[in-house]
């Protein structure tokens, strides 16, 4: 197939891209580029030494023959460019990771509220509106969060995507399937929401071949590709904005810094290895609904985690100390989830679980590039509120410190 990877300079897209061209696919990267720009506003970089996408591109050519093209290009400014692009390209597939993905920079400041509606909204419905203009018959694949969901404990397992109910009618009760009505808890999850919508829209409207994938939290940072070469190392955020929370306890581990769980920690929340998210999207693209067919939505997670309960398995694994500091998200102080992901499971995914080592893969490359990380960007200071704003640790480990002197 001829494939577009939008966002595939990212964290998930880059080993993606990898993966699909290794299966022998065609494979496009479109990319503006933006989240090196962000590391750039923020003052960070990420822990592994990135080279520029052409470069990676460049190394991968050279170690496997195989060619992945890189487009710059902006789905969000550019709509023009874009429909021009997919009327001359007319690819197969598309799998849109291309969008600020991370909940703690969206609810930075109202600048950066705007920044990620206007950014993720208008990438996802330019795009779409590309598609139907231009005809091509392309199944998209959009990454998505289980995040819309909300994390209220609702005792029952979270279906993928789709809820059935029963309506009071003046002639009685009907059935109706319905999507899982959405709860999210930042302007980030906010987006993935709205996107929610827009897929349902011209899936219904224009038939276009839609699959949602509900993402959990990835951990981990290499796969089979990115191993072959030192220069296709994958981008891995430490920082409290961009870092994903296991990724974090594991690389606060390896620098000696206090494991940062945030409140009781008693939030539960889902989670997958980075190798599988790539499986995962290999899996949908083999699986495309019908055009006219409602979304697919699959629920791309392996396993559920209380926070505080990964933080004392990193602590008893690495010896780490554990700092409970003031939550700057308005959330739950705790919940239960529990979350289908059938259809993949159906589709043949193989789970890889915690217990299989590849923690230690993560603490070890934290060690070899530990002399890279700004332990003053370790703690996440964004705060969902004005209010929470003044209760913010901006630095646990300086407290830590004088305390105990
Ligand atoms: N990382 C996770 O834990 C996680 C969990 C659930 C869902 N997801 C979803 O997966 C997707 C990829 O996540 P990631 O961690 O790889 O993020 P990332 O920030 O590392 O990558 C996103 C890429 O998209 C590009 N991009 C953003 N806006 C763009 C635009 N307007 N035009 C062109 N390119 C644009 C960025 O430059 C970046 O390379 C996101 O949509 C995210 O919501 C990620």
């Amino acid at each position: 197939m001829k494939i577009a990877i939008l966002g595939g300079d990212g964290f998930c897209g880059w080993p993606t891209a990898l993966h699909l061209s290794d299966q022998g696919h065609e494979v496009h990267i479109i990319d503006n580029l933006s989240r090196r720009w962000i590391d750039t506003e923020l003052g960070v970089q990420s822990l592994t030494p990135m080279d520029s996408i052409q470069e990676r591109c460049r190394i991968w050519k050279q170690e496997t023959g195989k060619v992945i093209g890189f487009h710059l290009l902006d789905l969000a400014k550019e709509y023009e460019r874009l429909r021009q692009w997919l009327a001359e390209e007319a690819p197969d597939a598309i799998v849109h990771f291309a969008e600020q993905r991370a909940a703690p920079y969206s609810m930075k400041s109202d600048r950066h509220k705007v920044y990620t509606v206007n950014n993720n909204v208008n990438a996802t419905h330019n795009l779409l509106t590309a598609m139907v203009e231009t005809g091509i018959d392309a199944h998209l694949v959009h990454l998505g969060t289980m995040g819309v969901y909300g994390y209220s404990s609702v005792g029952a397992p979270i279906p993928e995507g789709y809820l059935d109910v029963e309506i009071d009618t003046p002639t009685g009760k009907k059935g109706q399937e319905i999507l899982y009505p959405t709860r999210p808890g930042s302007v980030y999850h906010m987006t993935k929401s709205l996107d929610q919508i827009l897929f349902q829209f011209y899936a219904q409207n224009d038939g276009l071949r839609i699959t949602d994938l509900h993402q959990g939290i990835v951990w981990g940072t290499h796969t089979d590709q990115t191993r072959r070469h030192p220069q296709l190392i994958n981008r891995f955020d430490y920082d409290g904005d961009y870092g994903t929370v296991l990724n974090r306890f594991l690389i606060q581990a390896a620098i000696g810094y206090p494991l940062t769980v945030h409140g009781t920690g008693g939030q539960t929340r889902a989670f997958i290895h980075l190798q599988d998210t790539v499986r995962c999207v290999e899996l949908a693209l083999s699986d495309a609904p019908a055009a006219g067919a409602r979304v697919k939505i699959f629920n791309q997670m392996t396993e559920t985690h209380r926070v505080r309960d990964l933080a004392e398995m990193v602590a008893k694994m690495t010896g780490a100390e554990i700092a409970f500091l003031p939550n700057p998200r308005k959330e739950a102080a705790e919940n239960d989830l529990i979350v289908k992901n059938d259809n993949f499971l159906a589709l043949g995914l193989n789970p890889i679980t915690l217990e299989e080592g590849l923690l230690d893969e993560v603490v070890e490359v934290a060690r070899k590039f530990a002399h890279r990380i700004d332990r003053k960007r370790v703690p996440a200071v964004s705060a969902w509120t004005k209010d929470i704003a003044g209760r913010v640790e901006t630095d646990p480990e300086g407290k830590r410190l004088k305390s105990v002197s």
